[in-house]
């Protein structure tokens, strides 16, 4: 049977892939869209999905319940996927109320409706799904030997970001506990791919390369993240919504860790490849020190420590293994690979999300 799912964020990174991933895999299902389009958020990521009669793109506020109960109702939404979120640890860091009102405040908006409307109204009280994306970081920090987060791990949040995601997850836990509601919970490691915004690490790295601006690694750069490639991601949550088990919650990741350093001169030695094997980047990127068969490498710069800086991530998926016969589908070789080539052709959006322009755009385009 098709379904009409409502995601939340879905103008932002992993938003925008899962709406591609969904679109292309069940082109019968119908897909609203919604996005406050903060900083993070950006329509063009929706372009080639945006006139299609099968979706609908919403520019609100998770915060406001009343819209999101008239989408529920008006587009008989019977699937809820919640991507919306502020998620940077260093802004998070320097500000953190933001953090709260979005995740925290913005997650409740998003269970009371849906429990008004599917619950008390009874407009689909058996056959509807909340489902929350969450982050391995709600489990705190591991040591070099410790075993990777489970399910079972209990929480131990360390920053600003992190314990805002980990109180929606409990609010998310509760209200399927006391009301019913039929939810499940994804907690994935660090995701990279197309659209990631040129804030964090890896789009980051590319993007100064090409600058020829400092590559800043904070503290040691022995900290560990575990990379997923994401429409690995968007694929464990299609798992989740069409096998996982109601209350229950599903570690996603690909076994993949890396320290920070070793991604940053990985990316540095296939940026100075790719000059190497196509004289026409050289020509765009001038500036850049692989034009001048340099070695990227030497933008590294190693900087002050992240407050409270986690220092290692990894992510057990045995269970999304077992119960959902979940298996990533890209390697780390051939996501890397694919994302520094999406980088390479597509300089405009980056450009754009980057200088402001695009927001100027959007104020043009929604009257604000
Ligand atoms: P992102 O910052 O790229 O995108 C977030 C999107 O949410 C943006 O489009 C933004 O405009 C929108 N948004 C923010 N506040 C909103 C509000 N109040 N109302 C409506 N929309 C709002 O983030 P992302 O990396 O795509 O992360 C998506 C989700 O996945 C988050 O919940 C995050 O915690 C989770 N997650 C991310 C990673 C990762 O590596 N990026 C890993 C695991 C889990
Ligand atoms: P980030 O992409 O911000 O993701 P998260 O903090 O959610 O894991 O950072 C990934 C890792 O890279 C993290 O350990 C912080 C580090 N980092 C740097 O060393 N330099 C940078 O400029 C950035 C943005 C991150």
């Amino acid at each position: 049977m098709s379904k009409v799912l409502l995601v939340t964020g879905a103008a932002g990174f992993i938003g925008a892939n899962f709406v591609h991933y969904w679109m292309e895999k069940y082109p019968e299902d119908r897909v609203v869209g919604l996005d406050a389009l903060t900083y993070a958020g950006n329509i063009a990521n929706l372009d080639s999905v945006k006139n299609k009669s099968n979706f609908l793109f919403v520019h609100a506020n998770i915060l406001d319940q009343d819209t999101i109960e008239s989408l529920l109702r008006s587009e008989k939404v019977d699937t809820l996927v919640h991507f919306a979120a502020e998620s940077h640890v260093d802004r998070s860091i320097s500000g953190p109320d933001a953090f709260l009102e979005t995740n925290i405040m913005g997650t409740h908006s998003l269970l009371k409706a849906a429990k008004k409307v599917w619950l008390d109204e009874a407009l689909n009280p058996l056959n509807h799904r909340f489902h929350h994306v969450s982050t391995d970081e709600v489990y705190g920090t591991l040591k070099p030997n410790d075993p990777p987060f489970s399910e079972t791990t209990p929480y131990a949040p360390n920053s600003p970001y992190s314990a805002s995601k980990a109180a929606s997850d409990h609010l998310v836990r509760s209200y399927h506990h006391t009301y019913g509601l039929q939810v499940t919970t994804s907690n994935c490691s660090n995701n990279y791919g197309p659209f990631h915004f040129p804030e964090k690490l890896i789009p980051l790295v590319i993007t100064n390369i090409l600058f020829d601006k400092a590559l800043p690694i904070y503290g040691d750069g022995q900290q560990i993240r575990d990379w997923l490639y994401v429409s690995d991601h968007a694929y464990g949550i299609d798992l989740i919504l069409g096998k996982g088990e109601v209350g229950e919650t599903y570690n996603i990741g690909g076994i993949n860790e890396w320290a920070n350093i070793d991604i940053v001169k990985l990316i540095c030695k296939l940026m100075d490849e790719s000059f190497k094997q196509n004289s026409e980047l050289k020509d765009r990127f001038p500036s850049a020190i692989a034009a001048m068969n340099g070695n990227s490498e030497s933008l590294i710069t190693f900087v002050k420590d992240r407050p409270g800086h986690d220092r290692r991530y990894a992510i057990d998926p045995k269970k999304a293994n077992e119960v959902l016969g979940y298996v990533p589908k890209d390697s780390f070789e051939t996501g890397i690979k694919k994302t520094l080539d999406w980088y390479l052709s597509n300089e405009s959006w980056w450009k754009s999300v980057m200088d402001g322009s695009y927001q100027e755009w959007v104020s043009k385009q929604y009257g604000e």
